[in-house]
């Protein structure tokens, strides 16, 4: 099985849905770490599936670029093919995207190339869109501007909330992102 590691903020939905998957027989791939950026939530879903999870924070680094070259080795340490962002709230910097460039995607809230950044919900909710979505991209060096692998659209209500919204969207992105990772491990 191809391997993967997963990096999160939050509470790990995604992880968990990809955590889901990897548990089928005939899964293509492996989730063979969890690493994240602050003591997220989600990390849970790697300890109670027995699977590496560990924290780097950038507060436990004297600058980001120290941050970034400790993120990387952490990563490398378990030669993944593939680094799935699901719910990573920081920017990859350049040691990550030297060792691992091309083999990065990541899931984000919103029809890329609107709404990219932090807030993918609330500013397509504060521009009125009708209609929004997720997208799983190739991660570079710009904020969401990498290759779209796929995306989904999703209805907003005339009475969404940002909450509602992001949890409607969260049940779509999910089996998209694991369907992605699965195409791109199963052709390696
Ligand atoms: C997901 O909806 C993901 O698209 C978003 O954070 C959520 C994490 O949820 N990511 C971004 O906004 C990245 N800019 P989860 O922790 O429950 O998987």
């Amino acid at each position: 099985r191809t391997p993967v590691v997963v990096l999160i903020s939050g509470t790990g939905s995604n992880l968990a849905a990809l955590l889901a998957a990897a548990a089928e027989e005939q899964c293509t791939y492996e989730v063979v770490a969890v690493i994240a950026d602050r003591e997220a939530p989600g990390l849970e879903h790697a300890r109670a599936a027995g699977i590496p999870a560990k924290v780097v924070a950038l507060r436990d680094h004297p600058d980001r670029a120290a941050w970034d070259r400790a993120l990387t080795a952490a990563v490398a340490a378990h030669a993944p093919q593939l680094v799935v962002l699901a719910g990573f709230m920081k920017l990859v910097g350049p040691p990550l995207l030297e060792a691992f460039g091309g083999r990065i995607i990541n899931t984000h809230p919103a029809l890329l190339p609107a709404f990219p950044g932090a807030h993918g919900v609330r500013d397509a909710l504060a521009h009125g869109v009708k209609v929004t979505g997720c997208s799983v991209i190739e991660v570079d060096a710009g904020v969401d501007t990498g290759r779209i692998l796929a995306q989904r659209a999703v209805d907003v209500l005339e009475e969404d909330t940002e909450e509602a919204l992001h949890e409607r969207i969260k049940a779509v992105e999910q089996p998209l992102l694991v369907e992605v990772v699965r195409r791109l491990t199963a052709a390696r």
